[in-house]
């Protein structure tokens, strides 16, 4: 194995991570081999350097053979997946199943324990129990985690795991990776109520609507007036209270993509980063309002991905000619003038989008006027009152 940084390596997304990570703990057996969906140019039959997100080297990956949702192949590990947080709930399956004792009923958790899930859980006595908390989801797992030890430390014999996000096929995969920790039964999450303590952690880690972030993105062609409407609905949101973060193309530009021109990979690349930056904020609680020509629609896509749900992707629609008759850079004259080549509008593509939230006309309506229109939109979410 002394040359495998000779071999071509690959980058794992979070879902072939976490593949690896249970196959690793022994979760998928009987599954044989790894199983994994290379990207097309690397399917040639030759081994693979699997690397995570921080190019750790995991693994070397050798193909063997065709199968369902990938190619399956034989492992030579490097260095195990690493796992910061949660160590002491980290298990092997096989061990932990003959630890557990026989007889398991187990639940696997997105969300919190409710009340009554624990009433189920009790009616099970005296079979152990076993605590699944499902690591990454939509909730703080530290928040869930903290919360599944709670309701473990009040039943007679229950322990708690965490595993990594079991994807595809999930409900069949999860029940065998619960059967292979040890379940011989498995209860549903149900109810909505919860007992004291673990309310107090819910009402932490749950921001209502009114407490969570959200991005805010205008996208339109140069002059459309997107910076105006922008800055209008930065005032009014900072007057309700809202911390915010302007990340404005024109702004950005001078620092955060300094350097970078105007081709399309530079526009993605630019788009991809305040994408970023916005979903960092918006995880934070923050509001991103976001100005910038992002003329792609697959790039736009990555940044709505990015944030998550808390996107509003908003088009202000003001025509080409309105826009070049605007004018307000002088840019659409140079450009005409030849002066400037690849300008989006003149003779560089901006697609429409199709997947906007809201559409803005600009000719009848005031910055200010527009600024309402997305106010009432964001109250419709609960995001303002
Ligand atoms: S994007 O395409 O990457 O989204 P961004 O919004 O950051 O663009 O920057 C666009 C701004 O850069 C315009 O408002 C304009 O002032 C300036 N600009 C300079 N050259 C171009 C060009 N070729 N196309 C579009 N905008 C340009």
């Amino acid at each position: 194995m002394a040359s495998f940084d000779d071999l071509p390596s690959l980058q794992l997304d979070e879902a072939a991570l976490s593949d690896l990570d249970l196959f690793l703990a022994g979760a998928c057996w009987p599954q044989p081999r790894f199983i994994f969906a290379p990207p097309m140019q690397l399917r040639g039959g030759e081994p693979v350097l699997l690397r995570d997100a921080n190019n750790v080297r995991l693994a070397v990956f050798a193909p063997q053979s065709e199968a369902p949702g990938g190619i399956a192949g034989d492992l030579t590990v490097i260095e195990p997946p690493r796992h910061t947080a949660f160590l002491s709930y980290r298990h092997a399956a096989e061990p932990f199943r003959a630890e557990l004792g026989a007889g398991a009923v187990a639940v696997a958790l997105a969300g919190f324990p409710t009340a009554e899930l624990e009433a189920a859980l009790r009616a099970a006595a005296p079979a152990p129990v076993l605590i699944v908390v499902i690591e990454p989801g939509p909730v703080d797992a530290f928040a869930r985690v903290r919360a599944a030890e709670l309701l473990a430390a009040s039943l007679p014999k229950a322990r708690v795991v965490v595993l990594p996000w079991v994807h595809g096929e999930a409900d069949r995969r999860l029940e065998r990776v619960l059967r292979n920790y040890g379940a011989t039964r498995i209860v549903p999450a149900m109810g909505a109520n919860y007992r004291p303590d673990i309310a107090a952690i819910v009402a932490d880690a749950v921001r209502p609507p009114a407490r969570q972030g959200f991005c805010v993105w205008f996208t339109g062609l140069p002059s459309s007036g997107k910076s105006t409407i922008a800055d209008h609905l930065a005032l009014r949101l900072r007057e309700r209270g809202r911390r915010l973060t302007m990340l404005d193309g024109d702004v950005v530009r001078t620092h955060l993509s300094k350097g970078l021109g105007f081709s399309r990979e530079d526009r993605d690349v630019n788009i991809r980063r305040i994408g970023w930056v916005a979903a960092e904020v918006v995880k934070h609680g923050g509001v991103a309002v976001v100005a910038a020509v992002s003329p792609f629609a697959a790039s736009r896509d990555d940044a709505r991905r990015f944030v998550g749900p808390n996107f509003v992707l908003i088009h202000v629609a003001t025509p080409a000619g309105v826009c070049e008759q605007r004018d307000v850079k002088g840019f659409y004259q140079q450009a005409r003038a030849g002066k400037i080549t690849g300008f989006t509008g003149v003779d560089d593509p901006y697609e429409i989008p199709e997947n906007a939230e809201l559409t803005l006309p600009t000719s009848n309506r005031t910055a200010d006027e527009n600024s309402a229109v997305v106010l009432e939109f964001l109250a419709t979410r609960g995001w303002i009152g």
